[in-house]
Order: C-alpha cells, then sequence, then structure tokens
C-alpha cells in the first residue's frame, strides 16, 4: 500500500505556513516533529472539558482526568508489547536515562564499566560520566566503521566480566544508523550486564516490540513521535523498576511518610513524583493512536523512498560529504559541504523555506570520531514529500555555489 504524504499534510496545520517567503519545507523532525490535529485536539479538549489533578481527587475532573492519565499510559504499554506498570512517564527521554543511570549508580562501584558507543547522543553519555566522575566507573565505547555502521567485533571485544551495563542507542539521530539491537541485547546480557536501548529515533520509525528486543529498559521522547514536549517514556521489565531506587522524592510516590521514616510506592508511581505531566501525557496517548491508526509500513518505505531519491540526485556532488551510509538506515542526511560551515549552510537553506539543522547535534564523539565540528542535517518525516526533496535538493544545489 503506497502512503499519501500529500494528504497527511492538511493534518499538520503548521506544514501551510511559508517561511521567508518560500513555501516551509520542514526537514528538521529528528529534532523535533510537528503535531497532527489529533494531538492538539486532544490536548485543549481535554483543558477545555476536563482537567484536574490526578491521583488525588475524589471529585468528577479528578477521576476522568486521572482516567485519562492512566489510559495514556495503557496505549503507551500497547504500542511496545509492555504491561502499564511498566510505563514511567518523565519529561523527556533525557529525563528517562537520568532516572535509570542514577539508580543503577546505586548498586555499581569503582571499576565497574559501563559500555557505551560512539554514536550515542550526549544524552545517553553525560549521565554515565556522572557515574564516572562520582563511582569511578568506567566508560567504554563501541567503535563506529567508516559508513557509520556499530563494529560488531569491536562492540564484541569491550564487553567483559566488568561490564555491568550496556546503553546504546537504536538508531542514531546523526548516521540514521539502526543498530542490531536485539542481537547486542542477547550479547550483553550473556554477559551478565544489564542493558539500556535509547529508542528516541526508532520508536518514530520502526513498530517496537520491547519483549521481542528484550531489553531491560528502553526510553524515548513524546515530541519525535508527533506529540507534545515535556513528556518521555521509560519503558522497564516489571523486576529491574521494582529493583531501582527512586530518582525524585515528593508526592505521589510514597508508601506512607513519618518524621522517621519514608516507604515508597510500587512503579511505576515510585518514579512519578509530584504533579506529572499530565496534558502531555494525554497528547502522547493521542499521538500514538493516531499513529496507529496509520500502515506504518507503508510510512517507512515513504520515508526511505524520500531519502533514496535525495540520495540518488546529490550522487556524484564532489562537494558533499555524507556521514553515515549504513545499510537499512533512516531516513537522515546528515552532511557537510566542502568550504562552508554547518551553520552557514543551514542559514542559507532556511532563506530559501528549508528547515534542517546543523551543529553537532548532542553527538561530539561522534563528531571527533569523523574529524569534523559540526554537520547538517536533512530529517525525512512521515509529512514530506517528494516535491519537498527536490527542493531541499534545488535549495542545497544553490547554497553550494555561493561557497564554490
Ligand atoms: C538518539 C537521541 N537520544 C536522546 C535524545 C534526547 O531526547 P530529549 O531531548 O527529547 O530528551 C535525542 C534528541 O535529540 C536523540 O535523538
Amino acid at each position: 500500500m503506497v502512503f499519501d504524504a500529500e494528504a497527511i499534510r492538511a493534518e499538520f496545520p503548521i506544514l501551510g505556513r511559508q517561511a521567508n517567503g518560500h513555501p516551509l519545507v520542514y526537514l528538521d523532525s529528528a529534532a523535533s516533529a510537528q503535531k497532527p490535529k489529533a494531538v492538539i485536539g486532544a490536548m485543549t479538549r481535554a483543558m477545555e472539558n476536563s482537567y484536574a489533578n490526578v491521583h488525588r481527587g475524589l471529585h468528577t475532573l479528578a477521576n476522568e482526568t486521572t482516567e485519562a492519565y492512566e489510559g495514556a499510559r495503557r496505549a503507551v504499554a500497547d504500542f511496545i508489547g509492555a504491561e502499564p506498570a511498566e510505563i514511567v512517564f518523565t519529561k523527556g527521554g533525557t529525563e528517562a536515562i537520568n532516572l535509570v543511570a542514577a539508580g543503577l549508580g546505586a548498586s555499581l562501584k569503582a571499576g565497574d564499566e559501563v559500555l557505551l558507543t560512539e554514536m550515542e547522543h550526549h544524552a545517553n553519555i553525560v549521565p554515565w560520566h556522572f557515574l564516572r566522575e562520582r563511582l569511578g566507573v568506567v566508560l567504554k565505547f563501541a567503535p563506529v566503521t567508516d559508513d557509520g555502521r556499530l563494529d560488531v567485533e569491536g562492540f564484541k571485544a569491550l564487553l567483559g566480566a566488568r561490564t555491568r551495563v550496556v546503553a546504546l542507542t537504536h538508531m542514531s539521530n546523526v548516521l540514521g544508523t539502526v543498530n542490531p539491537v536485539a542481537e547486542l541485547t542477547r550479547l550483553a546480557h550473556a554477559a551478565g550486564a544489564l542493558v539500556l536501548l535509547d529508542g528516541c529515533q526508532a520508536v518514530v520509525h520502526e513498530a517496537i516490540d520491547v519483549t521481542a528486543l528484550d531489553a531491560d529498559f528502553y526510553v524515548f521522547s513524546g515530541h519525535k513521535l508527533y506529540g507534545p514536549t515535556g513528556i518521555g517514556v521509560l519503558y522497564g521489565k516489571a523486576e529491574r523498576l521494582a529493583a531501582l531506587p527512586p530518582y525524585q522524592g515528593g508526592g505521589e510516590m510514597i508508601g506512607s511518610v513519618s518524621q522517621e521514616a519514608i516507604s515508597y510506592a510500587d512503579p511505576p508511581h515510585r518514579f512519578e513524583a509530584g504533579t506529572p505531566p499530565i496534558l502531555e501525557a494525554i497528547g502522547l496517548g493521542a499521538a500514538i493512536a493516531w499513529l496507529s491508526g496509520l500502515d506504518r509500513a507503508a510510512v517507512a518505505a515513504h520515508e526511505h523512498a524520500l531519502y533514496a531519491h535525495v540520495r540518488d540526485r546529490l550522487n556524484g556532488a564532489n562537494w558533499l560529504r555524507v556521514l553515515g551510509e549504513a545499510p537499512g538506515k533512516g531516513a537522515i542526511l546528515s552532511f557537510t559541504v566542502a568550504g562552508a560551515h554547518a551553520h552557514d549552510v543551514a542559514q542559507i537553506l532556511d532563506r530559501y523555506g528549508v528547515a534542517v539543522r546543523a551543529g553537532t547535534h548532542c553527538a561530539e564523539p561522534l563528531m571527533r570520531r569523523f574529524g569534523v565540528t559540526s554537520s547538517a542535517r536533512a530529517s525525512f518525516a512521515l509529512y514530506n514529500t517528494a516535491r519537498e526533496a527536490d527542493a531541499f535538493v534545488d535549495a542545497l544545489t544553490k547554497t553550494q555555489a555561493f561557497f564554490a
């Protein structure tokens, strides 16, 4: 079945606008995706009709809002093949990883190893550096090949008896590489390590089944998944969450509190101190319901076709360097233009209405691996069209001419 991107655009009001006198060509969805009316409407309806704090009221609005919030948790659980009690709402993917790192840190000691990869986002590096600074935990980085694949033999060589945690991205936000995470999880478990997968990019483009992946933890953000900002998801296997100490203290995460002692609530509430992101959870639930109504295999094929079209048209451009050409990669094109700084490239593209990201993409170790200080990145989403792919290539060709 062919996916009709032109038709779906009508559901994204923002895509009808202009930028600098040109039709907006939004190619920055890997940073944050635009929102369909289904999400905007669900959040607006909640605020207009049924809003109160959750879990603490006995009145109608509190009960309705609690049901909507817990309904969103059930929707997330169904979406990734988990149980609702295994879903913790956080404020984003970053907070979810921090929560796990801080919790696991309670049982790590100097010399224990955490195995990451060279293609991690800072969100999956810095929380582990905190443990290095605080506890003397040793960080190892599995290498990336010149074409942007994870070097699996290099990964295996770094996995050892001291490896306690393996934390890696399912899909690189820079290279688009999709890692063989089920296989890597199996290897890590065989070595006795726990596994955290950063699914912030992958969950947007492919169906995720956490049971099949068998990872101990899987994290993602709402705002890249066509949902709102301010909401993220931490999936943890029930027994892993049960063993994790709380991350923050406050209301709703306790069993009881006295002047002498405290006891904690069971997961997931143990990890949701204070008033949670209620409207954002409702928005994420709506995004998931909306996405689940689409043929996701057809969406993925559409995104891949856009990428292939752009890549084909740019083939042979001797002024272009593409970072990441792994087989089966996602629809992300990171590139440098000879003689030009990535920021200048992005600014000139913007004059043609084309929005791309430029900088380190929160992946400085990866930039260093490829010997660059920055790159530009065009990322394709389900609402992008072949017409936009062509507009991007045309604008990029004109941009390059400034620096030739
Ligand atoms: C692979 C990856 N991990 C983690 C994050 C952090 O997500 P957030 O900023 O939504 O917390 C991002 C965001 O760019 C990402 O692409």
